[in-house]
């Protein structure tokens, strides 16, 4: 265990962070988490030392606490960052720009300035595909995809989250820096231990269907039927959070083999679109479950259709999604259903010693 790499990932107990955790762990590095949990829970590190059978370095920190993190930095060797840790909710973010500038651009810089301090240089920024302006006909969206104006304070952090690391690296050209631009992450781990944990009513489409299935809540409501799509409802990239997991992985292993002074922006998605109306007769298909819904207006802010051109993740980081939109449903909503249940733990194990599927 001594020559792991040791990675400092931020957000680590979130989402995306947590899934990228198991799979730095069983790549041969030793990620090490500053998380508060404020948008998660225990259970999500319980689930992933159950996955990698070992127990996680984790801090329990708020990362605008800039000399608390710094404690950190002064304990480990770090050879990469990388930083997921920000709200997330646009809607939210609306309604409070000040906490989600405070937060974003707070754990952003001080992540940055410690990162040079101690001398580590490879850093992955978490960014989105909502800092792209959709062309007019429609294409894929590649990295060369001019921008648009952020259409939400949420969306402006992701901005100036790449604006901010572009500008420091031309005064510290020893950094190494990949912005990995997400569409939209869904599903979970396939042990079932870990998954999507919204706090409160979820603002994402699989967790509102996979919570409206279970009964927590009542109804979905489709935002739109009108848009000028094959069956009028938005378009989007959905893509299972283990692959992007994977990309991370393969983008620390990119980074430190590059020179330094790099600065490179990947799309992580499949390439492929689904509608909302898609996803809908796919869980429904997949899981036999009924699901109540009903058309509502647009929601403002959102883009009718986006996918991803996803060639140059292929190309650079030798990367690309393997799991299908079926496995990435299936997977959410056997979560759903066991998240958090000792059952869950119990069942796995035995699968494992037995050597059958769980
Ligand atoms: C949004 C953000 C994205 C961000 C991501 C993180 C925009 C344009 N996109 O993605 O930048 O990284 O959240 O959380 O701001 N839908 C419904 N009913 C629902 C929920 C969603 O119909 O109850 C529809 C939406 O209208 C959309 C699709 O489902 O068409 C996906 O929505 P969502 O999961 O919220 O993701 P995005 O809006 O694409």
């Amino acid at each position: 265990m001594e020559n792991r790499k040791e990675i400092l990932v931020t957000g680590g107990a979130g989402f995306i962070g947590s899934h990228t955790v198991v799979e730095l762990i069983q790549n041969g590095f030793d990620p090490v988490i500053i998380d508060d949990f404020r948008n998660s829970e225990e259970v999500i590190l319980e689930g992933i030392e159950r996955i990698v059978k070992r127990k996680i370095k984790v801090y329990r920190i708020d990362l605008t606490d800039y000399n608390k993190v710094r404690e950190v930095f002064k304990v480990h060797q770090f050879c990469a960052v990388i930083h997921f840790a920000a709200y997330k909710a646009v809607g939210e973010s609306v309604d409070r720009p000040i906490k989600y500038y405070r937060n974003n651009l707070n754990t952003l810089l001080n992540v940055a300035e410690l990162a040079i301090e101690f001398n580590v240089f490879e850093f992955i920024f978490s960014s989105s595909c909502t800092l792209y302006e959709v062309p007019l006909d429609c294409a894929a969206v590649s990295e060369k995809t001019p921008l648009c104006e952020p259409t939400s304070p949420y969306a402006s952090t992701k901005k100036m989250g790449e604006r901010i690391l572009n500008d420091i690296a031309k005064t510290n050209p020893r950094l190494k820096i990949l912005f990995l631009r997400y569409f939209n992450p869904i599903g979970a781990h396939f042990s079932g231990f870990i998954g999507e944990l919204p706090q409160g009513r979820p603002n994402n489409l699989l967790p509102y269907i996979t919570q409206t299935a279970m009964g927590k809540l009542q109804e979905l409501t489709v935002f739109g039927n009108d848009y000028d799509t094959a069956d009028g409802t938005c378009i989007r990239d959905y893509i299972h959070v283990s692959d992007i997991a994977e990309a991370h992985v393969a983008g620390v292993q990119w980074l430190m083999e590059q020179l330094p002074n790099t600065k490179e922006v990947i799309n992580l998605g499949t390439g492929q679109g689904k509608s909302v109306s898609e996803i809908i007769s796919l869980f429904e298909s997949i899981t036999g479950e009924k699901l109540n819904w009903k058309f509502g207006p647009r929601r403002a802010g959102d883009k009718e259709q986006i996918f991803a051109n996803a060639q140059k993740a292929k190309k650079l980081l030798r990367w690309t999604s393997r799991r299908s939109i079926e496995e990435a449903i299936s997977s959410a909503w056997k979560w759903e259903m066991k998240k958090g249940s000792p059952s869950v733990f119990i069942c796995y194990e035995k699968a494992q010693q037995k050597g059958t599927c769980f």
